[in-house]
């Protein structure tokens, strides 16, 4: 039997996991790809670590200096597949995974930050040398959202692509919602229990949901958007009050990735939608990633899963791994639709509005007579939440452009200055 020669660089909690099952299931995954599929070496800066967390025998770490271990497996003539978890977007990782492909080896990576903010040359040079790159670890970790679109949608016309990418957030979102906490509370909770970082950036500001979608809209539209085209809106300004106003019109905030094909335009954003109980997406709670595709010829689709994880996000490397060994020479090139970025403030939307008001007579009245005065029908108005000189409430409107929403509150600010205490809020609702 053939075999195919693996390298992992990187033995940390994915790179780890990697190795774990590849030894683990050595012979299952050789029969599934129908080649002997073995882990030859591995390059790690702590070694001892490794071994000691996943216990992987000592004999698959390379023993020179981390460099010359990277260097050694870049120029070996016998390494056909090489795993990169090392994680990071930096010039060495950068460089490091391009070099992978010109020394003519196929590339697996979880890596979504350098794959969305850097990867286009590493994309090139794969089609270049006749490589594959799999990337399915690097969105929605063991949700196999790419080989979906890649392999088994490709009888279909994808219309749209939505869904929950970052566990993080959507666990800090549950507790608000389930334990009534506000964000600083949900937060800690989500870092007390290891689903945030000591540093969340990433995971609350939509930086990390945003990757995902990027590599997503790139997959399903061929078209390439960067981090600063795509509008990008995190969870930190939820409040407990935005919470309670979604409730009231059966709906959950859930920070929401959207990209959706009109015509020769895909309108995309990464921001905090109120999801309508009727959505699937709004019973997908805690730490859990899901993803919604719409689809011309088979309707509606949803993948639910694990987002991160050791073992989850290894699985996916693995299968990507056994998929490369069996199919070498499947190599596809990228769609191009010759489509563009759409302004997504351009397409319409019911939105839920929260104001913070002064506590006057016929501050309600005002506010939906300014809505309705741009032609905006009013589906619900919330009930008012009174705190000393003080109300918040909300409005549910039906589906209209955003630029009318604003034209309202320009009205309300210029019938009654100082009436508004904060700008309103305006949150998308998705049916
Ligand atoms: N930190 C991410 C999340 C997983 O919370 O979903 C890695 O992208």
């Amino acid at each position: 039997m053939k075999t195919i020669n693996i390298a992992i660089l990187g033995c940390g909690t994915v790179g780890g996991g990697v190795a774990k099952i590849l030894t683990e299931q050595q012979s299952l995954l050789s029969k599934r790809a129908g080649v002997n599929i073995n882990l030859k070496t591995i390059a790690e800066l702590n070694p001892e670590a490794a071994i000691k967390r996943f216990g992987i025998d000592k004999k698959y770490f390379a023993t020179a200096s981390p460099s010359e271990n990277i260097k050694n497996i870049l120029e070996a003539n016998d390494i056909d597949i090489v795993v990169e978890t090392m994680g990071g977007k930096s010039d060495f990782v950068h460089d490091t995974c391009l070099n992978v492909l010109k020394n003519n080896k196929h590339l697996v990576t979880a890596n979504k930050a350098l794959l969305a903010e850097r990867g286009q040359d590493i994309f090139e040079q794969a089609i270049k040398s006749n490589l594959q790159i799999g990337y399915e670890a690097a969105v929605c970790g063991a949700i196999p959202i790419i080989k979906g679109i890649k392999e088994c949608f490709t009888g279909d016309i994808i219309q749209s692509v939505c869904g929950i990418m970052n566990g993080t957030s959507n666990y800090i979102l549950s507790q608000m919602t389930s334990q009534g906490l506000d964000f600083d509370q949900a937060l800690k909770l989500a870092q007390q229990n290891g689903y945030a970082e000591a540093d969340p950036s990433l995971d609350i500001n939509g930086g990390d949901a945003s990757h995902k979608l990027i590599l997503l809209i790139k997959l399903a539209y061929g078209l390439k958007v960067n981090m600063e085209q795509l509008p990008i809106t995190g969870i930190a300004q939820i409040t407990k009050n935005d919470m309670e106003f979604a409730r009231e019109i059966n709906a959950k905030l859930k920070l929401i990735c959207f990209a959706k094909r009109e015509g020769n335009q895909v309108y995309a954003t990464v921001r905090p939608m109120a999801v309508k109980n009727t959505n699937t997406l709004s019973f997908v709670d805690d730490a859990v990633n899901a993803v919604r595709l719409d689809n011309k010829y088979s309707g509606t689709h949803f993948l639910i899963g694990k987002g991160a994880g050791s073992s989850e996000t290894a699985m996916s490397i693995v299968s990507d791994i056994v998929f490369i060994a069996k199919h070498q020479n499947v190599i596809t090139e990228e769609e191009n639709h010759n489509l563009t970025l759409g302004d997504c403030s351009k397409i319409a939307f019911p939105y839920l509005v929260s104001f913070k008001t002064k506590n006057l007579p016929g501050t309600t009245g005002l506010i939906t007579t300014a809505i309705g005065n741009q032609g905006i029908n009013i589906e619900t108005v919330g009930h008012n939440r009174f705190s000393g000189e003080t109300a918040d409430f909300s409005i549910e409107t039906e589906s209209c452009e955003l630029s009318k929403i604003e034209a309202a509150i320009a009205e309300i600010k210029s019938a009654k200055d100082g009436l508004l205490l904060e700008s309103p809020k305006i949150i998308p609702i998705l049916y």
